[in-house]
């Protein structure tokens, strides 16, 4: 068994680019070739495990696993492999249909009634459906804002003042207690989950590990820093009408006080942050660099085709 110290247990495998990379963090086999990536589906389970695996040794890493292997050369091809094809994925497949302004007024727009996931929580929702979700959401919400503070060193001026202002408020504003990450463990409590860091992380389905990675991979390469600031633009956009509606469905379903309030804590807050991430984060890095328009909107594009994809999967299985 593991302690928080030692970090989570590694996942099972799902294929032979993950088995290969556990197997060489464990140091009972050889990493796959490179050159295998090409070969895979770039949304598929195998894939985005192999890449999440290979980045998670950048947060908590695993239980057993040498913190040296972080910055192991062979590992990092491989993961620059598992990226390019990825990346490349992503930029044929979201590519933004225009402008910035365009993509970003999209955004906005909110149906009168919608069909994605929050919208089913909020009419149908039931215990089982938000324990569901809840598990799927742990892979990112309980590391909530640590792939975005890697942006901060590669930002200046405003964009980094507001970037740093909105993670203050993530990071709990000085308050342990408030950590977004910890408001989010305190609601898989109230769902009855177990709230280690990375337990559900062989529940977590290819389209979830695919938005942890759409973070780590955007905010760990400065060249992609532009995509971060669209991603973060897309999640704190349209967070808070997302959060007023699975707060709803908290309460409908009588989640528990604390499943509550990460929604109704973050309907609030998101309200704020989307003014500031306009304003100052996108705002300021293109009045420094206007040329980082079109990859601030492929991060905004990019967010939301895997995020669809996820609502999808989640969806198939609840009204399938
Ligand atoms: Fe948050
Ligand atoms: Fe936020």
């Amino acid at each position: 068994m593991s302690d928080e110290h030692d970090g989570p247990e590694l996942p099972m495998e799902r294929g032979a680019l993950s088995a290969g990379v556990i197997a060489h963090l464990r140091g009972t086999g050889a990493l796959p070739d490179p050159g295998d990536a090409q070969d895979a589906d770039p949304y598929g389970d195998d894939l985005q495990l192999a890449l999440y695996v290979c980045y998670e040794l950048h947060y908590r890493g695993f239980a057993g696993v040498r913190p040296e292997l972080e910055w192991d050369p062979p590992l990092l091809a491989v993961r620059a492999a598992l990226e390019q094809r990825f990346l490349e994925a992503l930029r044929r497949d979201a590519a933004p249909a225009g402008p910035l302004d365009d993509v970003l007024a999209e955004l906005q727009v909110e149906p009168v009634h919608g069909s994605g996931v929050s919208w089913f929580l909020q009419e149908r929702g039931e215990l089982r459906h938000l324990r569901a979700y809840a598990v799927q959401r742990s892979l990112y919400h309980l590391k909530e804002a640590d792939p975005h503070a890697w942006v901060l060193p590669r930002l200046s001026g405003r964009a980094k003042a507001g970037m740093a202002a909105i993670e203050y408020d993530e990071f709990g504003a000085g308050r342990a207690d408030r950590v977004h990450a910890r408001l989010f463990a305190d609601l898989m409590s109230d769902l009855g989950l177990d709230t280690a860091y990375g337990r559900y992380l062989d529940e977590g389905c290819a389209a979830m590990l695919a938005l942890v990675n759409l973070m780590s991979l955007f905010g760990l390469h400065r060249r992609l820093r532009g995509a971060l600031v669209g991603h973060f633009a897309a999640v704190e956009i349209t967070s808070s009408p997302a959060s007023r509606r699975l707060a709803r469905a908290m309460q409908r379903a009588g989640a528990g006080p604390a499943a509550e309030f990460f929604y109704t804590e973050h309907v609030e807050a998101d309200a704020v942050h989307e003014q500031v991430v306009r304003r100052e984060v996108v705002g300021g890095l293109l009045e420094q660099e206007p040329e980082m328009a079109a990859d601030i909107a492929f991060g905004v594009t990019a967010t939301a085709f895997v995020e669809e994809r996820l609502g999808e999967c989640l969806l198939a299985d609840w009204q399938g």
